[in-house]
């Protein structure tokens, strides 16, 4: 009888430590992971070595670094001040990514000035860098966007 108390308990805190040891080794991996990922990057530096084959996209990560799009968004994609590109499932609608980059939604700044072609450089290498795989955009359909966007009344 007495017993029975004392053996859920156990077991409960058995699980809780298995529990804990798979949480700090996930821990463990992602902090290396990120560790990795800095000292390749330089902190926010964009990576040195990027050639993707796409003549549009490796102009979208020069202009990535240049604009400082990479100081808020992070060099690899994770993001600091700015949301995440990485795995972002938002740049999937090439309207709001090209409005946003013509507004500057919150802190962001308005890159309105930029060009349709320069738009569509640095679009394209969000939408198709760190895994994503959303698509190049063009500068016609920037300046579709573009159009759209200025014509809209909210
Ligand atoms: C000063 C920091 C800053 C800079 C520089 C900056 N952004 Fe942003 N960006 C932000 C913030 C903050 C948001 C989210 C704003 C909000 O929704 O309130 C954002 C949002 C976005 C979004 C929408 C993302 C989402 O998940 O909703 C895109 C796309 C984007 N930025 C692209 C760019 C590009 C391309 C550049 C460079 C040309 C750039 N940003 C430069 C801070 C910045």
């Amino acid at each position: 009888m007495a017993l029975k108390p004392v053996q859920p308990r156990r077991r409960g805190v058995g699980g809780l430590i298995a529990a804990l040891a798979l949480l700090a080794f996930a821990g463990l991996a992602q902090a290396d992971d990120v560790h990795a990922v800095f000292e390749a990057d330089g902190a926010q530096q964009v990576d040195p070595d990027f050639a993707s084959g796409s003549e549009l996209v490796d102009r979208g990560h020069r202009l990535y670094a240049e604009l400082n799009c990479s100081g808020c968004h992070g060099g690899m994609g994770f993001g600091t001040a700015g949301p995440k590109f990485r795995g972002n499932d938002r740049l999937d609608d090439d309207v709001y990514v090209v409005g946003q980059i013509l507004i500057g939604p919150g802190i962001m700044p308005s890159f309105a000035e930029l060009s349709d072609a320069q738009i569509a450089a640095v679009a394209s290498y969000i939408r198709e860098s760190w895994g994503n795989e959303y698509g190049e955009l063009n500068a016609n359909r920037v300046n579709e966007i573009r159009t759209q966007i200025a014509g809209r009344s909210d």
